[in-house]
């Protein structure tokens, strides 16, 4: 396997971004790119132009990496995820983490957009992701730790202190169980019965890689899901991704506010 340079990669960044202390780094899923247009804009950077940065193939996914001021803070903001079923590896997958990590930033926010399996969820729903199902993981991401981990990957009290926050704005938000799938296709209806008879809540095809490499590296991580969709089979309806695009979309007022004051109200540090 082809090692990356992860060093390399961060350089001309951090050249870019100087000598800042980063209290939240996050990353956008699908259709939710516009988030860094609501903190104060810094310096940004495109990552076609840093050597050995992968490229996203997914339409709406182009790629840039913004640095923002919001509430007397910096925070890193990653637009244009790469995807395992794009082709890219692990260690490609997770660059947006191991540069926030570079960057010792304080926190991880990492959003996706999923199909809604539990009866609990509908398009345009946010949810906190309380736990993660994929069984092939721990043999897929081996890479991801150095040695066998048996903490949690998620901290209840982190999200019991994120679920505060969204009470105390009224905002909806609701928990659950996200499954990884391995995409690049939707699943079949019947994919979706085994999942939500093993107990998940929403699908979707990321996320997974950058929480294990984060909560492997002791950083406080928090994972939304906006629910962009019913997953397979639930209704009568064809998947798209027009129809995940246009959800994010009308949801993307609601989830800015959400993650706006996520950021400003996690204090500096957590002990976890
Ligand atoms: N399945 C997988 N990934 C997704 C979905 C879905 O239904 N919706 C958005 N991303």
């Amino acid at each position: 396997m082809k090692q990356i340079n992860y060093q390399k990669i961060f350089e001309p960044i951090k050249k870019k971004f100087g000598d800042v202390k980063i209290k939240t780094s996050i990353i956008l899923g699908s259709g939710l790119g516009d988030f860094a247009d609501e903190l104060n804009l810094v310096t940004s950077i495109d990552t076609n132009q840093i050597e050995g940065y992968p490229h996203s193939t997914i339409p709406g996914h182009s790629g840039k990496i913004f640095l923002c001021e919001f509430s007397n803070n910096y925070h890193i903001v990653f637009k244009g995820r790469i995807h395992l079923y794009e082709g890219y590896s692990t260690e490609q997958v997770i660059l947006p983490a191991v540069i926030s990590h570079l960057f010792n930033t304080k926190y991880l926010i990492v959003t996706n957009a999923a199909g809604g399996i539990s009866d609990n969820l509908k398009p345009a729903d946010l949810m906190l992701i309380d736990d993660i199902f994929f069984l092939h993981y721990k043999s897929k991401f081996k890479s991801l730790s150095k040695y066998p981990t048996h903490k949690f990957a998620l901290s209840k009290r982190l999200n019991d202190y994120v679920f505060e926050i969204s009470k105390k704005i009224e905002i909806e938000l609701k928990r659950g169980v996200y499954a990884y799938s391995a995409g690049p296709s939707y699943e079949t209806p019947a994919e979706i019965q085994f999942l939500r008879r093993a107990g998940c809540d929403a699908v979707g095809m990321s996320t997974i890689p950058e929480i294990l490499y984060s909560s492997n590296n002791d950083i406080p991580v928090v994972a939304i899901s906006c629910i962009t969709n019913f997953a397979a089979g639930i209704t009568e309806n064809k998947l798209s991704h027009e129809e995940v695009t246009e959800t994010a979309n009308i949801v993307k007022d609601k989830f800015s506010k959400l993650l706006k004051n996520v950021i400003k109200e996690l204090p500096k540090n957590w002990n976890s």
